[in-house]
């Protein structure tokens, strides 16, 4: 049985060790540091019955924006341990933080055009939309797909009769 909880400062080298497994984009420890004294509400793991670490999700706020708005730094689950609905509820657990604690418009995060499996996730699982594209994003010269999904429906006040309230923050398809 695998459990998701928050992550605390004893997981992080076993956080760094699964992202080590999984991508080929890496942090030094400092940034996971970062991350955790910063944002704590924002990490999540998880664990097996044994207590090992089997997935993460690394994610943070994005204060100079307009916009308060999440973003995903990374995510990752075990080869052993996928496709049984963790990363789905890694990433829940941050969206509900970012909305309930930092009261975020939206999620954002980038991902590689070719990773169709993480592509399904974010849209078909979790309704992240692509908002742009982000030319040779990543150190190999591949392109990035920054995409955003709403957390919460903003609220405009003295709507006039009939007008939509809610405002898709610019999120549109491609
Ligand atoms: C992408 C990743 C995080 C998915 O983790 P996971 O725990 O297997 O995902 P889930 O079990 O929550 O699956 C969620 C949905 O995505 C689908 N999915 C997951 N991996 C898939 C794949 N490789 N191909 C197609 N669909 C996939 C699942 O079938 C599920 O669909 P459903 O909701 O329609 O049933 C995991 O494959 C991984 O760690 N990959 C390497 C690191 C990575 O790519 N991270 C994201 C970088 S942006």
């Amino acid at each position: 049985m695998v459990s998701i909880r928050p992550a605390m400062m004893k997981d992080l080298l076993a956080m760094q060790r699964c992202n080590l497994l999984c991508l080929p984009e890496n942090y030094q420890l400092k940034y996971y540091f970062y991350h955790i004294l910063s944002w704590p509400q924002l990490l999540y793991v998880a664990e097996d019955y044994d207590g090992k670490i089997v997935g993460y999700v690394l994610a943070k706020m994005e204060e100079d924006a307009s916009e308060v708005h999440g973003h995903i730094t990374s995510l990752a689950v075990a080869r052993s341990h996928r496709k049984l609905g963790l990363a789905t509820k890694l990433m829940n657990a941050a969206h509900r933080a970012m909305e309930q604690v930092f009261d975020a418009e939206y999620s954002s995060l980038h991902v590689r055009v070719t990773n169709k499996g993480a592509h399904h996730l974010y849209m078909e699982t979790l309704g992240y939309r692509i908002h742009d594209i982000e030319a040779k994003y990543y150190a190999d010269g591949e392109d990035a797909y920054d995409m955003r999904r709403v957390l919460k429906e903003k609220k405009k006040v003295g709507n006039k009769k009939g007008e939509n309230s809610a405002d898709q923050p610019e999120a549109k398809e491609r």
